[in-house]
């Protein structure tokens, strides 16, 4: 039996960005610090950041620290007005990519053009990138709300994405949309990072007899790593570490795949490529 792992499996550019900063931060001094929402979608690595004594809050009342992290999933403007107005020192890890997409809802929706987002409702993202549209944006996640939708034929719509989203749908959503007629102008803003891994892991997963997907519950890429692995090998199996691995493999096994999400560290992805390797 062999083994393959997605190359790009594990922390994209701007989770790494944003955890450097935090521990730059911490040897600078500024402990203890908050992040707004947990800075990575992984338990373990939450923990050990706690540990150096950055602090998850999900909200401003209930932050005591003095310094406030942004993630890399950004904010709405109104956040940064409610830090300012609590004399919070703010350190902004919005990942590029998602500024991308502020500044691009922020100019098309003040040149009057309707907005929508492909991307899940209510995800951090999302709602950030919605705060910097100046009129009510619209969300869409499935087929059938792209289907539903009407727009005001005398609109101009700006159509962007949520930078996780899975690459075809979002193909898929927006010819949905220039079907209707309307007059589009189409931002294709799913970062590159998480196009390449979801291509790897589409490539790996074609190829595997047993997929494994390693990721945090709560992490909207590595579930959408699972739902491309599931729809090309049936045997995918959805992980948080290796404590939920119950791999019971079958003698006629020749490959299992491997890949994680953005927010997966490598000391995981080790630990479960070596205990495929061992026991199999
Ligand atoms: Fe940025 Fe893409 Fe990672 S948007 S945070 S590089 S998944």
């Amino acid at each position: 039996m062999d083994f393959q792992i997605a190359p790009h499996a594990g922390f994209c550019f701007g989770v790494k960005m944003a955890i450097q900063k935090g521990e730059e931060l911490v040897r600078a001094g500024h402990v203890p610090l908050a992040t707004l929402g947990p800075l990575i979608h992984n338990p373990q690595e939450v923990k050990r950041l706690e540990s150096l004594g950055i602090y998850a809050r999900e909200t401003f009342e209930e932050i005591r620290e003095n310094t406030v992290l942004i993630r890399t999933h950004g904010v709405a403007p109104s956040v940064y007005e409610e830090a300012e107005k609590r004399g919070l020192e703010l350190y902004d890890c919005t990942c590029p990519f998602v500024k991308k997409i502020h500044r691009i809802v922020e100019e098309k929706s003040a040149e009057g053009y309707e907005i929508i987002i492909i991307g899940n409702e209510g995800h951090p993202e999302v709602e950030g990138i919605r705060g910097w549209a100046s009129t009510p944006a619209i969300v869409v996640e499935s087929h059938e709300q792209a289907e539903k939708i009407t727009i005001d034929r005398d609109k101009k719509v700006c159509i962007v994405s949520q930078t996780t989203f899975n690459y075809r749908k979002f193909q898929e959503l927006v010819e949905i949309f220039t079907k209707k007629g309307y007059d589009v102008s189409v931002a294709n803003t799913i970062c590159n990072a998480t196009e390449v891994r979801q291509k790897e892991a589409r490539e790996i997963a074609d190829e595997a007899d047993v997929m494994i997907v390693i990721g945090g519950a709560h992490s909207s890429n590595s579930r959408k790593l699972y739902e491309i692995c599931a729809k090309e090998c049936e045997n995918t199996h959805f992980i948080q570490t290796l404590e939920d691995l119950h791999l019971d493999l079958p003698k006629s096994v020749e490959l299992v795949g491997i890949t994680a999400g953005a927010s997966t560290p490598n000391k995981i992805i080790e630990e479960v490529q070596n205990y495929v390797r061992i026991n199999f």
